[in-house]
């Protein structure tokens, strides 16, 4: 056989990915599993939703449409945009994507080229890389550490820039840091990126999942921003519809064209069933997400009164998103209860799953080693299972 694309090459399976596995093995064989490694809420998609999607199936409404999305979601986002953002679209600048991820998928592929040169905040979320290594592109990682509470800087950003830098991949709130950037510092962001003629890719899923008093703030509203920026956005997160494959993009005119007529060739529209549920969600009662919101607040504060037990755990407490990202390189180089060494994050999470049952991901994965992260989107009742395990785990090290 003739060998496969080269470019296929550019994209690796996350460690993520076998951590996963390895949990999901020992689960099916009986064992019991504390998760906090999966990004998803263990919330069901609210009523009113649910009920909106079975309403549209039940009146026929099953046909094609067109490629960026039925007219009707597209006048929702924008009503969205509007209300929330005091950003100002035309339903032609939107385009309904299958998740957030497909809508970041053709953002990159559409603006990077082979050669060019991306930005990218680290840690990052995994996929970022792969899709600009995908497209062509090289990742150039703008490194943040727990001392620097994981926050990016401006000067960072301006430094990193060559001839051949395109575009930055933004993420606020973070996945994995659980960084929220305030107006101050967004508006020094946009001044360099404005300044230096870069796309902006916006990656704002966790928009609502925000625990501070500060509202949420889109880099798009800083000067010179929204006609440079692909702002990304989905219902996964907010609204517990991970397995829905909805999300969608907003961009300028040009971009967005582009976007449609490349969808046009491939996926077409997402489903309509997952469209009129989003509708729906961004047209009714907003009380869901803010109980939701409230039980991720309490969870995250359970956990992080662990975290501040544990000394030799460095970790910042997160703004927003629903992930906590502790640094344990501390208990690197040491040996578990059962004499397995720990080197690195990849280790540490392999024997926290064989000798404790919990799940908690490699910071590895995404772009820092030292780390692991923790998320809250399990119930207190596991998280209040898990946390002592994973104490009595890193008490056994030596
Ligand atoms: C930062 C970030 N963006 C996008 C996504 C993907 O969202 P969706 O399910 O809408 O594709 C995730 C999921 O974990 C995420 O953490």
């Amino acid at each position: 056989m003739k060998p496969l694309a080269k470019r296929m090459s550019k994209i690796q399976p996350s460690t993520t990915v076998e951590i996963d596995t390895l949990a999901k093995n020992l689960s099916r064989e009986g064992r019991s599993i504390w998760n906090l490694g999966v990004g998803e809420p263990n919330f069901d998609t609210p009523l009113h939703i649910r009920e909106a999607a079975i309403r549209s199936l039940n009146k026929g409404l099953t046909r094609y449409t067109a490629p960026s999305g039925m007219l009707h979601f597209k006048e929702a986002v924008c009503e969205k945009f509007s209300r929330e953002n005091k950003l100002t679209y035309l339903p032609e600048q939107i385009v309904a994507t299958s998740g957030a991820k497909h809508a970041i998928f053709n953002a990159i592929s559409t603006i990077v080229d082979k050669g060019d040169e991306v930005l990218l905040p680290s840690p990052y979320w995994v996929t970022y890389p792969d899709l600009i290594r995908y497209c062509g592109g090289t990742p150039v990682f703008l490194k943040r550490a727990v001392k620097d509470n994981f926050k990016l800087k401006a000067e960072q950003i301006a430094k990193a820039i060559t001839k051949k830098t395109k575009a930055i991949i933004f993420n606020s709130p973070c996945n994995p840091t659980g960084v929220v950037y305030s107006k101050e510092e967004l508006k020094a962001f946009a001044k360099v990126i404005v300044e230096n003629d870069l796309y902006c890719i916006s990656d704002e899923i966790y928009e609502h999942l925000i625990y501070t008093k500060e509202p949420f703030i889109s880099i798009a509203n800083m000067p010179g921003m929204q006609e440079r920026t692909v702002v990304i956005n989905g219902f996964s997160k907010a609204y517990c519809m991970t397995g829905w494959r909805i999300g969608y993009l907003a961009a300028p005119l040009g971009l967005a064209n582009e976007i449609t007529k490349m969808q046009g060739q491939s996926t077409h529209h997402p489903s309509n069933i997952s469209q009129y549920g989003a509708i729906a969600a961004l047209n009714g009662s907003f009380d869901s997400v803010l109980i939701m919101r409230q039980e991720f607040a309490e969870r995250m504060y359970r956990m992080c009164e662990v975290f501040e037990s544990i000394p030799e755990i460095l970790f910042s407490k997160p703004d927003g998103a629903f992930y906590i990202f502790a640094d344990v390189s501390a208990y690197y180089g040491k040996k578990t209860a059962a004499g397995k060494q720990i080197s690195n994050s990849v280790d540490f999470c392999r024997a926290l799953l064989d000798e404790q049952s919990v799940v908690v991901m490699p910071g590895l994965a995404f772009g820092l080693d030292s780390c692991i992260r923790f998320s809250f989107t399990a119930s207190l009742p596991t998280i209040s299972v898990a946390m002592p395990k994973f104490k009595e785990f890193i008490e056994g090290l030596k």
